[in-house]
């Protein structure tokens, strides 16, 4: 019986956080895994973690590249095919935050927000797709957030964002039909990663209360939603109740909202 080649995921935002997490736990599974962010250092040190793994693991491809440059993903998509000869998964995490009022918001910050948050989504899957048709499969997973339905005042860029790409992945899933490509849309809550420490904007408070979980938490979040095809994952109760409240009571909530993030 010929066993069937291991699986090949790209991820961006890899060189910390959740999409860190998810490399190591696609690899320890088996799967080949190309791994995109800007910072090389950070890359080597997760393909370190990979070669330590059990004996099993899937190789890890470390590739430099800007997700606002759709020049640098179809060159990283075009050398995973050279290194794997194949691309199945696709987890679109790259991502940055954002605080202040929009009014004063430096134009600079709102831009990074704009072209990493949405058009580095946007490229990663246009780049990506036209390689993962040949194997007749595949998935996409776009990291988003519970803050996608929030009203979040001084939030607002951040939250907008989001709410694009959740959007998008429910439009996509129909379209990607047809190649039998899954879309799932995470809608990830408080994650204990270096987010906040890196997020652009004057704002620079942090909502008080809020139960945080580890990014393995995420990783694992992701694998179980590839595995089952599933559309849409929140992956606690607590997540549940604030995407619920927010569709429910879009004031209440963006008055709470206000009190945490001015
Ligand atoms: N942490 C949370 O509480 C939370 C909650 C909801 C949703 N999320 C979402 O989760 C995703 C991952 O965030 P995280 O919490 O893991 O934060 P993180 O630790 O700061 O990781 C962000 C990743 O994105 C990469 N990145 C940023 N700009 C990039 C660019 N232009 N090109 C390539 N890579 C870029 C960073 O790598 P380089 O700087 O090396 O390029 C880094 O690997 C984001 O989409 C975020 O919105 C996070």
């Amino acid at each position: 019986m010929t066993q069937s080649p291991p699986q090949v995921a790209l991820i961006t935002g890899a060189s910390s956080g959740i999409g860190y997490a998810t490399a190591l736990a696609f690899a320890r599974q088996g799967t080949h895994v190309a791994a995109i962010a800007r910072r090389a250092d950070r890359l080597a040190e997760l393909e370190r973690a990979v070669n330590a793994l059990p004996p099993g693991h899937g190789d890890l491809l470390p590739l430099a590249a800007d997700v606002t440059r759709p020049d640098e993903l179809h060159r990283a998509v075009q050398q995973t095919l050279e290194r794997f000869g194949r691309l199945d998964i696709v987890v679109a995490n790259a991502g940055i935050g954002h605080r202040g009022s929009i009014a004063d918001a430096d134009w600079s910050d709102l831009e990074t927000l704009l072209r990493t948050n949405i058009d580095g989504v946007l490229h990663t899957i246009r780049a990506a797709v036209p390689a993962m048709r040949p194997t007749g499969g595949g998935h996409i997973v776009i990291v988003s957030s519970v803050a996608f339905n929030l009203t979040a005042p001084y939030a607002a860029a951040y939250s907008a964002s989001k709410a694009f790409v959740s959007s998008l992945a429910r439009s996509m899933r129909l379209e990607l039909e047809a190649d039998h490509i899954a879309v799932t849309d995470v809608l990830v809550g408080r994650t204990h990663t270096e987010f906040n420490e890196r997020r652009l904007g004057a704002g620079k408070r942090t909502g008080q209360g809020v139960p945080t979980m580890s990014p393995d938490r995420v990783a694992e979040g992701i694998l179980d939603a590839v595995r089952h095809r599933r559309s849409v994952i929140v992956l606690r109760f607590f997540d549940r109740l604030i995407v619920w409240a927010n569709s429910l009571f879009p004031g209440i909530m963006g008055r709470l909202a206000r009190r945490q993030y001015q």
